[in-house]
């Protein structure tokens, strides 16, 4: 960290994990398999810039960027044609305008992903051409009206052209914006003979960043393909944590281990093995009590970082919906209520970033604590 920063951040966070940081916003990947995290707190544009645009459009992550985010975040699955598109799910009946193509009705259907029936459109039964004739929708329009007035306008992008946009950002921003790409039920995806890894490590590779230094982190709420991808990627690598349940990989071959194991200081020294970080539910890192309010901070920052594991805790919402229950407003669930006090809690915690859906709150909650009379 330059020495002006260092004294600022020192003088007026002594008690903050931050002091260690380089200055915000640059990349920096956890330093080995052992030490402390050297990371600074990122801002990750979860989904994009998901608060303020359908999520998971290249509007959404240009919109990140623009804001100061660090990263872009796509979630990945395949078309019929092997082509990785970005999707939270398989199921696109959510977040396109599918259900009102009636070329398309014959193709709804039943599937059972990661032990959970779902109904609807499923990217796999689509090329590309035919997923490109779709439009992007808002996911939550009871709570994001304002989005929807973007439903209809954008496509469902490539994984290739989220590349191209980060690398054209990077040059016009004149600062690296990272990909934090997250490969979306790997398990099923694999089980119907359509992986994505090698469609993800080969992309990964065009980009000309499989290298230590990229600005990459490649996520997975499984294990199994993580442990695998490390012999292929030299990116960082992110091992996703529910707050309850098991990994899909690790259920389906009768392990018993859930998340739960993970987190204790042997998961946590397993993990390190294969990955660089940790990307829990924040529920994990500051757990709230029966009534929703926010508690005090777990043992899991400081565990994680005993073994050289960076946290990136998800996901980081400015809705009274999503806060918890000190923090919300008297409005209603879509009313934005004290977000700063929440990044506040978690900075504080030591974290070494945020996957959040309004990165401009979550830059100006960085800022504020790095320089409070800014
Ligand atoms: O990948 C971190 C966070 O995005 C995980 O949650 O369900 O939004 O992908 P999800
Ligand atoms: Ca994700």
């Amino acid at each position: 960290m330059p020495s002006p920063l260092r004294g600022l951040v020192a003088a007026a966070l002594t008690t903050l994990a931050l002091v260690s940081a380089p200055p915000a916003g640059t990349f920096a990947r956890a330093p080995g398999r052992a030490g402390r995290p050297a990371a600074a707190p990122v801002v990750i544009g979860h989904r994009g810039a998901s608060g303020y645009r359908p999520e998971h459009t290249l509007a959404a992550y240009e919109l990140a960027a623009r804001m100061g985010a660090d990263f872009i975040e796509p979630d990945l699955v395949t078309t019929s044609d092997g082509v990785l598109v970005a999707r939270h799910e398989p199921e696109i009946g959510g977040t396109t305008d599918v259900a009102a193509r009636p070329e398309f009705a014959e193709r709804r259907t039943t599937k059972t992903i990661d032990g959970v029936a779902h109904d609807g459109w499923f990217a796999e039964d689509f090329t590309l051409a035919e997923l490109r004739t779709l439009r992007a929708t808002e996911r939550i329009p009871e709570i994001r009206q304002e989005n929807t007035i973007y439903d209809g306008r954008y496509r469902v992008p490539t994984f290739d052209e989220v590349l191209a946009l980060r690398e054209r950002l990077s040059d016009e921003l004149g600062r690296e914006i990272g990909v934090y790409p997250e490969t979306k039920s790997p398990s099923y995806f694999a089980s119907i003979g359509r992986p994505l890894e090698p469609a993800l490590v080969a992309a990964i590779e065009r980009a000309g960043l499989n290298r230590p230094d990229a600005p990459v982190f490649v996520q997975s709420f499984e294990t199994q393909n993580l442990r695998a991808l490390r012999g292929q990627l030299k990116v960082g690598l992110i091992q996703l944590m529910q707050a309850t349940g098991a990994p899909a990989d690790l259920a389906a071959a009768g392990d018993p281990r859930g998340y739960a194991d993970l987190v204790t200081p042997q998961g946590l020294a397993d993990i390190a093995t294969y990955a660089d970080g940790i990307g829990p539910d924040k529920d994990l890192v500051i757990g709230r009590d029966a009534s929703e309010a926010l508690g005090e901070p777990t043992a899991l920052v400081t565990d994680a970082h005993a073994v050289g594991l960076l946290v990136h805790p998800y996901t980081f919402r400015n809705e009274n919906r999503f806060l918890p229950a000190q923090f919300r407003s008297h409005g209603g669930e879509a009313d934005y209520g004290d977000a700063f006090a929440e990044y506040e809690a978690f900075l504080r915690a030591g974290v070494d970033g945020v996957f959040t859906d309004s990165p401009d709150t979550a830059v100006a909650a960085r800022a504020a604590l790095l320089d409070p009379v800014g």
